[in-house]
């Protein structure tokens, strides 16, 4: 088994893990460890396990305005700390951005950070995770962080915690992990309804918000959204990456905006909405596992991908744990549907 091991880092603690886990996979396998800088991201050789790591700031990956900051903190020369490259070369997130990754490997992700909650300090590994999540990926192992002092040099006993990590990844095998998809479930009175912006969600919206008035039943109204689809200026604000659940806010935002006037014609009915980060159809999947009934339209805004994988509705129909209605286009977009 091969693998490759990625890595940003600014004052070398990354670096140090990440030559820790090569140490640790090194005793059943052939390992590269290379940075960012160094690799170029459309030429990224086969592997059967690529591990990616970064440092966090400011939440989730680096920013050019982070590492910018990151060097002036380096080049004090109170701090003690030695910069890994002496300019602002990319970081993780403009690499991931350009990737061409291999799609047989298995992936793995860490960071450093400072100890604390994840919710109050952030993790560039979840940040990681979510985007390969976005590209179908799936992860091998959960992200893991490994933790800094407030002078950025890891806490004593992280390098050895690295090395076992290391160890760990390398043992035949490991069981697909799924990071990041953790959308709240329905209730089992409610019924589900994607809604993704699309005429044809829009009817499937009337038709189960006509069933829940019939039925009393409540309704949630579930966006998914990916980096491609997430709304303009969401993802990105004064150059820093926003956190996820920013974006997820914003999204549910905009569903309760633009359902508005449908859900108008229907004031009886109790109405709950989520934005969730993924794959709309997982997200559906996830989201009515326990509810009534998923109501999705026959074809949203799949594109490409929708040719590709199955359209929405058919991946639902197949894998849902509910009963799924699939509404068929009204009169008005029969003719899109056709051509
Ligand atoms: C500009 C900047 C922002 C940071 N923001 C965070 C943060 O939000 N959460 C956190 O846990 N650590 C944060 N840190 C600490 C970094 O996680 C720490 O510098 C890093 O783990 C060191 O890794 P490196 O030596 O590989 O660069 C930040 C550091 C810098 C320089």
């Amino acid at each position: 088994m091969s693998t490759l091991i990625v890595y940003e880092s600014m004052f070398g603690a990354t670096h140090a893990v990440a030559e820790e886990i090569a140490s640790g996979i090194r005793r059943r396998n052939d390992v590269t460890v290379v940075s960012v800088h160094d690799l170029d991201p459309e030429q990224v050789p086969e592997a059967d396990l690529i591990v990616l790591g970064a440092p966090t700031h400011v939440h989730g990956l680096s920013t050019p305005v982070s590492r910018e900051n990151a060097a002036l903190v380096g080049l004090d020369s109170y701090s003690g700390l030695q910069l890994e490259h002496d300019q602002n070369p990319i970081g993780m997130a403009e690499w991931l951005e350009r990737a061409q990754l291999p799609a047989d490997a298995g992936f793995a992700v860490f960071d450093t950070r400072i100890r604390g909650p994840r919710l109050l300090v952030g993790s560039a590994a979840h940040h990681v995770a979510s985007l390969l999540h976005t590209r179908g990926i799936d992860l091998v192992a959960p992200p893991t962080s490994f933790f800094v002092m407030d002078n950025h040099r890891l806490e004593p006993g992280e390098r050895e915690r690295a090395s076992a990590w290391g160890a760990e990844l390398g043992l035949p095998q490991p069981k697909p992990f799924d990071a990041v998809l953790d959308p709240t479930p329905a209730t089992p009175a409610s019924l589900v309804v994607g809604h993704d912006g699309s005429a044809q969600a829009d009817d499937a919206l009337t038709t189960a918000l006509d069933l829940a008035a019939a039925l009393s039943a409540p309704v949630m109204i579930v966006r998914a959204w990916s980096i491609d689809t997430a709304p303009r200026g969401a993802l990105f604000h004064d150059g820093y990456a926003s956190p996820f659940s920013e974006v997820d806010a914003r999204v549910r935002e905009l569903l309760i905006e633009e359902t508005r006037a449908i859900r108008e014609r229907h004031p009886g009915v109790a109405v709950e909405f989520q934005g969730v980060l993924g794959q709309p159809a997982e997200v559906l999947i996830e989201v009515s596992r326990r509810a009534r009934m998923l109501v999705v339209g026959s074809r949203g805004r799949g594109g490409f991908a929708a040719l590709m994988l199955g359209s929405v509705s058919e991946q639902c129909v197949r894998h849902a744990a509910c009963p799924v209605l699939v509404v068929r286009p009204s009169g008005r977009d029969l003719d899109d549907e056709r051509s």
